[in-house]
C-alpha cells in the first residue's frame, strides 16, 4: 500500500490509558485530526464520558493491560473493525518514591508490570494488524527513563526499561513497514498522575507542580503524538524530548 493510498483510508488509532490525562488528550486530538480511536483503559466510566463527548469517531474496550485474558478479548473486538494504523502506549504510572533501599517490591512489580509488560503484551498482540497497515507503534516513555533521579527506583527503571524496549523494536522491525516512536515527556501537570504516586495525598501532589510556571499539559503532549503520527508514513519520528521551559532536568527545575 502506498504511502498516499494509506492516507486517503480509515485510519484506526488505539490509545491504551485513554481514559484521564495525556491518553484521553491524544485520543481527542487525534480524533479532532480525523482518525478513529479505540480507547482502552480498565474504569467504563470514564471512557463512556469520552464516547459522549468525541461521538462516533470514539469507541473503547475496558481493558487491563497487565491481564492477559482481558488484552487479548480487546486485540479480537478492535482487529475485527479492520486493520489497526496506530498504537498509541499511554497507559503507564508511578508508585511512590522510596529509596531503593527501602521500597516494596510489589510496588516496583507493579510498575513493571503496567509500564513495561503492559505496553510489550499489548504491542506484541497488535503488531501484526499494524504490519499490515504500514502502521505506528508510540509510546509515552519519560524523562524518567533517561536520566534517574534519588527516589525514582522502580518508576525511572521501568520507563527506561519501556525506552529500550522501543528502541529495540526500531531496530528489529527495520526493513518492516512500521515506525516505532518514543515520546518522552518530562513534567506535565495532570490530575491524577502524581496523586495516585502518592497514594491519594492531595498535598504531596500538588507539590510536585508547586510554583513551576506554566508546567507541560495532556494537551501538548497529545499535539506531539498527533503530528508525529501525522508525518509520511516513510518519516519515523524515532524519539521526541520534551519538556516545559521551566524544566532543566528532573532536579533543576525553576519554580517562582
Ligand atoms: N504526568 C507526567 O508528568 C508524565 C510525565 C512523563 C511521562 N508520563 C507518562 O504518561 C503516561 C500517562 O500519564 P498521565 O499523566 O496521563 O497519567 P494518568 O492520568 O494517571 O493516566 C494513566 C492512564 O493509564 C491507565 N491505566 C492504568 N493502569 C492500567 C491498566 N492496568 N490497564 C489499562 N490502562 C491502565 C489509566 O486508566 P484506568 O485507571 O481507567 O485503567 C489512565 O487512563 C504514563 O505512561 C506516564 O508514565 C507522565
Amino acid at each position: 500500500m502506498s504511502t498516499e493510498a494509506g492516507m486517503s483510508q480509515k485510519r484506526l488509532a488505539v490509545v491504551t490509558g485513554a481514559s484521564s490525562g495525556i491518553g484521553a488528550a491524544s485520543a481527542k486530538a487525534l480524533v479532532e485530526a480525523g482518525w478513529e480511536v479505540v480507547g482502552l483503559a480498565r474504569r467504563r466510566e470514564k471512557l463512556e464520558a469520552l464516547a459522549d463527548e468525541l461521538g462516533q469517531a470514539f469507541s473503547y474496550q475496558v481493558c487491563d493491560i497487565t491481564d492477559e485474558d482481558s488484552t487479548q478479548i480487546a486485540v479480537e473486538a478492535i482487529v475485527s473493525k479492520g486493520p489497526v494504523k496506530a498504537l498509541v502506549n499511554c497507559a503507564g504510572g508511578a508508585i511512590g518514591k522510596s529509596p531503593v533501599a527501602a521500597s516494596k517490591i510489589e510496588d516496583w512489580r507493579a510498575m513493571y508490570e503496567l509500564n513495561v509488560l503492559g505496553t510489550l503484551r499489548i504491542t506484541q498482540k497488535l503488531l501484526p494488524s499494524l504490519q499490515e497497515s504500514e502502521g505506528s507503534v508510540l509510546v509515552i516513555s519519560s524523562t524518567a527513563g533517561i536520566e534517574p533521579y534519588e527516589g525514582g527506583g522502580g518508576y525511572c527503571a521501568s520507563k527506561s526499561a519501556e525506552r529500550v524496549m522501543a528502541r529495540i523494536l526500531r531496530l528489529e522491525l527495520i526493513g518492516e513497514p512500521v515506525r516505532v516512536i518514543d515520546i518522552a515527556p518530562g513534567m506535565v501537570h495532570t490530575d491524577e498522575f502524581a496523586l495516585k504516586r502518592f497514594d491519594g495525598d492531595q498535598s504531596k501532589a500538588q507539590a510536585v507542580y508547586a510554583g513551576v510556571p506554566n508546567p507541560l499539559t495532556a494537551e501538548d503532549i497529545a499535539d506531539c503524538v498527533q503530528w508525529a503520527l501525522g508525518q509520511p508514513d516513510t518519516v519515523d519520528i524515532d524519539q521526541i524530548v520534551v519538556r516545559p521551559r521551566a524544566e532543566g532536568s528532573y532536579t533543576k527545575v525553576y519554580r517562582k
